[in-house]
C-alpha cells in the first residue's frame, strides 16, 4: 500500500492531505508523562525498545501518517565527544567556542553514531503499517552549532553571533564537520527504514540574509545535495526565519516546512515544483477544539491540496489538550469524502 505523506512529497494527487504532528510523541500525551516518571529524557531516547515505544504512543492513539523517530538532535553528537545533558533543554558541558575545543572534537565512527536511534527506526518500522510513513531527522549544521557554542538555548544566542562575526574560520570547521556527521548519520537512518528525513533548522533566523548566505547556506546546501544523491526525500523545515524564507526556497529538498509567520499560499505559489508542510500556530490548539477546527479549516481553504503535508509550525505544546489534537485530525479526514 502507498504510503499518503510519500505522495504528497512526491506531488502526487491523494485522496486527502496526509497529517503528521511535530513533537508528536512527548509531554502533551498522558501515558509520555506516566513514562517520564520512571525514566529521563536521556534514558529514554537512549534506549531503542524505549525510544520505540515512545514513537509508537501517538500512532495508538491517533490515526497519524507517519510516525517520527524519538530521538534529539542532540543525539549523534556523542560520536563527536560533545557531553551534555537536558534541562529541559540541551546543556552542553563544555561550550565549543575556541580553535581546541573544535581541534578537540573526535572523528565520528559511523556504526557508534546514535545506534539507538537506527536501532529504534528498525524496531519501529517492523511494527507500523506499510501505510504510515516512518520519519527519521537531524537538526541543520547551523542550529546543533547554535547548542555547541551558545552551550543552552538563550534568547537570541548573542554569544553564537558574535562567534559568527568573530571567528567566521572557526564557525566553518564546525558547520562542516557537522555536515559530515549529519551525512553519516541520515543515511544510517534512512537504511533503517526511514522513509523521509526533516533537517531541522529551529534557530535559522538569527543571522542576516548576507551573514546566513556566506557562512551557513553552503552548508546546509552540501548536507541537502549529499541526501538527494542518497535519493533520500529531504522536509527543509525552518523556524522563525521569514526573511530567509526565500533564500530557502532556493536550497534542494522535495519539502519546505515553515512556522505559521509564513503565509503558505503564497509559498506554495513561490515554488510550484515543491510540496510545502505546515503551519497552524501550535497556541491555537491551546485555545480548544473549535479554535483548533476553525484554524485548520481555514489552512485546508487556502493551500490547494497537492503537495501539502498538514502539520503544525513548531512543536506541539505541552499543556495541549488532547480534543484539540483530535479536532484537527478530524477536519484533516473529512476532506477524504
Ligand atoms: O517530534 C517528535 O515527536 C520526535 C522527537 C523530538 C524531540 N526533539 C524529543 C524531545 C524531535 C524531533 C526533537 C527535535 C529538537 N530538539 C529540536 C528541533 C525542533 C524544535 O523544537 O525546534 C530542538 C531545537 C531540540 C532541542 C531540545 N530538546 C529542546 C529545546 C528541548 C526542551 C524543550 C522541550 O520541548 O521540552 C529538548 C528536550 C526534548 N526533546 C523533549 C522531547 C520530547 C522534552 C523532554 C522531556 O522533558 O520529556
Amino acid at each position: 500500500m502507498s504510503k499518503l505523506l510519500l505522495q504528497s512529497i512526491r506531488r502526487e494527487p491523494t485522496p486527502r492531505r496526509p497529517l503528521w504532528i511535530m513533537r508528536q510523541a512527548g509531554r502533551y500525551l498522558p501515558e509520555y508523562r506516566e513514562l517520564r516518571k520512571a525514566h529521563s529524557f536521556k534514558a529514554l531516547s537512549g534506549n531503542a525498545e524505549l525510544a520505540r515505544e515512545v514513537t509508537l504512543m501517538p500512532m495508538r492513539r491517533f490515526p497519524l501518517d507517519a510516525a517520527i523517530v524519538f530521538a534529539d538532535i542532540m543525539s549523534p553528537l556523542p560520536a563527536l565527544g560533545v557531553d551534555f545533558d537536558f534541562d529541559p533543554g540541551p546543556v552542553v558541558a563544555n561550550p565549543i567556542r575556541d580553535a581546541r575545543g573544535i581541534a578537540e572534537l573526535q572523528d565520528p565512527d559511523p556504526e557508534k553514531t546514535a545506534p539507538e536511534v537506527i536501532q529504534a527506526l528498525k524496531l519501529s518500522r517492523a511494527e507500523l503499517p506499510d501505510s504510515t510513513a516512518l520519519l527519521g531527522f537531524c537538526g541543520a549544521p547551523w542550529t546543533l552549532a547554535a547548542y555547541l557554542v551558545e552551550g543552552r538555548g538563550v534568547r537570541e544566542f548573542p554569544t553564537l553571533r558574535a562567534f559568527a562575526a568573530s571567528e567566521p574560520d572557526l564557525l566553518n570547521d564546525l558547520l562542516g564537520k557537522l555536515t559530515s556527521l549529519m551525512l553519516t548519520y541520515v543515511k544510517a537512518q534512512h537504511a533503517a527504514g526511514a522513509d523521509a528525513i526533516q533537517v531541522f533548522d529551529s534557530w535559522a533566523g538569527l543571522l542576516s540574509l548576507t551573514d546566513w548566505q556566506q557562512l551557513i547556506e553552503p552548508h546546509l546546501r552540501r548536507l541537502l545535495e549529499g541526501m538527494g544523491e542518497a535519493d533520500i526525500p529531504r522536509i527543509m523545515f525552518l523556524q522563525n526565519a521569514p526573511h530567509l524564507v526565500d533564500a530557502y526556497a532556493q536550497l534542494p529538498a522535495e519539502v519546505i516546512a515553515v512556522d505559521w509567520r509564513v503565509d503558505l499560499p503564497t509559498l506554495q505559489r513561490q515554488c510550484p515544483e515543491r510540496a510545502v508542510q505546515g503551519n497552524i500556530d501550535p497556541a491555537i490548539l491551546l485555545g480548544g477544539a473549535a479554535a483548533t477546527r476553525a484554524s485548520a479549516r481555514r489552512l485546508l481553504d487556502d493551500v490547494s491540496a497537492r503537495g501539502h503535508i498538514v502539520n503544525l509550525g513548531h512543536g506541539i505544546l505541552p499543556s495541549t489538550p488532547i480534543e484539540s489534537v483530535e479536532a484537527l485530525i478530524e477536519i484533516v479526514h473529512e476532506e477524504q469524502q
